[in-house]
């Protein structure tokens, strides 16, 4: 029997972590099967989705910057990447190509279960409102945080991406609001960045007095392009974590759609964090 094949697709693609992450998760589980990288020109990806089910592929992830378009490509889709307009995971079966977003899910596990961070009745801040903060807006409403503000240099976004999710906030009972960078008020007991502001070296978008006391910074972000977040978290005296959990997270929740079971996502988180020092 041919092993079963998975890869991610992106472009940049090289520094993915996830061949090694769903490597080790198969290897934890006892499953067989290969995960690669595939460098995908930037307008060819559905060809190359197409071409990757063909050669026997069973599924992707799908990274930065094809995840709306692994959305458009996808014959059916979960309400949860309905929701964001994004998928991160898309998996071929019976000819057809079914798309998810685990990207909430990983988010959410990695606060609630290894920061211990509780998001029932706290008060959100999420900073952006492009591709990251939309695939995790529906998954932090459905924890029924007592209000979020999506915060965003352009309001119009922030305001889109909160009309998009108003009747999920009254479902969950979660006050929603839209803000700009320029006019947001407020404290907050977490404060997430899901803005592309590091990658430009301009500066953390917000200021310190956004932090509650005892308040947890969370850059969805990993390594060199979260480390201008976490200090300034620090400096100001809030606990700070960088998306590499989110990212182990993510994983183990796609591990689970493609193989049906949840692998040890802390243990593995440890791992990649001291794979990652060591280097
Ligand atoms: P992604 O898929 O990573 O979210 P995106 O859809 O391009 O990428 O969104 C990037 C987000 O980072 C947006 O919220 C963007 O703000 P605008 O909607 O106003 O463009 C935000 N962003 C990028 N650079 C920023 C900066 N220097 N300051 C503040 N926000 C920034």
């Amino acid at each position: 029997m041919p092993i079963d094949l998975y890869c991610v697709m992106g472009n940049p693609v090289t520094h993915s972590r996830s061949p090694w992450i769903h490597a080790r998760f198969a290897e934890l589980t006892g499953q067989t099967l290969r995960y690669e990288k595939r460098l995908i020109a930037l307008d060819a990806f559905a060809v190359s989705a197409r071409a990757f089910a063909a050669e026997g592929g069973r599924g992707c992830n799908i990274t930065v910057p094809f995840k709306f378009d692994a959305a458009k490509l996808a014959d059916r889709i979960s309400a949860r990447a309905a929701l964001a307009g994004a998928a991160n995971v898309l998996s071929f079966g019976d000819g057809a190509i079914l798309g998810d977003n685990t990207d909430g899910a990983g988010l959410v596990s990695d606060l609630q279960r290894n920061a211990g961070f509780d998001l029932c009745g706290r008060h959100l801040l999420l900073i952006g409102a492009g591709g990251a903060a939309a695939g995790v807006l529906g998954p932090l409403l459905r924890e029924r945080p007592a209000s979020i503000t999506v915060a965003n240099r352009t309001l119009a976004r922030a305001s889109d991406l909160v009309a998009r999710h108003a009747s999920l906030a009254l479902q969950h009972e979660v006050d929603l609001l839209a803000s700009s960078l320029a006019e947001l008020s407020g404290q907050f007991e977490l404060v997430i960045n899901a803005t592309s502001s590091s990658l430009s070296d301009s500066g953390v978008p917000v200021a310190g007095s956004t932090l509650k006391s005892g308040a947890l910074a969370y850059d969805m972000m990993y390594g060199a392009p979260a480390q201008g977040f976490l200090t300034w978290a620090a400096e100001h005296g809030a606990s700070a974590r960088d998306g590499l959990g989110m990212l182990v997270g993510q994983a183990a929740e796609t591990f689970l759609i493609w193989r049906g079971v949840r692998p040890p996502e802390l243990q593995v988180l440890v791992e990649l964090r001291s794979v990652m020092q060591e280097r």
